[in-house]
């Protein structure tokens, strides 16, 4: 199946569908008050080339992700498969395009947060071969 999956770079006409997606695909770490159309559409124009989709042959989105870099290292977002596509390397195969597009321009280090309330994404993660870190805490803010 994953052969016939087209692996591409996320524009602006693919949030609506992408937001669906991630409505749908976490238990945690992910607000509709947070990503609405305008936010994810002003990440992609400050991260022009790095958040990848992934669409069958006949025009149906069937994965995202989101990706950026602060001007040292990567950060990725919102990786999400729709559950009858799982399994096919889509998620490794979106992974792999924003890296090498991080890779282009000089960003060759780069970190993710997990909820552990989304399970499986830690399995996912490893096996691509992220690391996790046991001593660091994510601290945050609003303001
Ligand atoms: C996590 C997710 C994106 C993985 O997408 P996917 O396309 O099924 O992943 P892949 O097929 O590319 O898997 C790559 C590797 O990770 C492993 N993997 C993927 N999901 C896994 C799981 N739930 N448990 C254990 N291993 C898993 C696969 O076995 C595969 O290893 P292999 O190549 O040795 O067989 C998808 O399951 C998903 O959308 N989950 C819900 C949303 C979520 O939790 N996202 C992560 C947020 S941080």
């Amino acid at each position: 199946m994953s052969d016939k999956i087209i692996i591409r770079v996320m524009n602006e006409s693919d949030i609506p569908e992408a937001l669906k997606l991630w409505r749908i695909s976490f238990n945690a770490g992910f607000s509709t008050g947070f990503d609405t159309e305008e936010s994810i559409e002003r990440y992609l124009k400050r991260n022009p080339d790095l958040s990848t989709v992934a669409y069958t042959e006949d025009g149906q989105l069937v994965g995202a992700l989101m990706c950026g870099h602060d001007g040292r290292r990567g950060s990725i977002y919102h990786t999400a498969v729709y559950p009858e596509y799982r399994g096919n390397s889509i998620g490794r195969r979106m992974e792999e395009r924003s890296l090498s597009a991080l890779r282009a321009i000089g960003i060759t280090t780069g970190f993710l947060f997990i909820s552990t309330k989304n399970p499986g994404s830690e399995e996912f993660w490893t096996t691509i071969g992220w690391e996790v870190i046991p001593t660091i805490k994510y601290l945050y803010k609003e303001f």
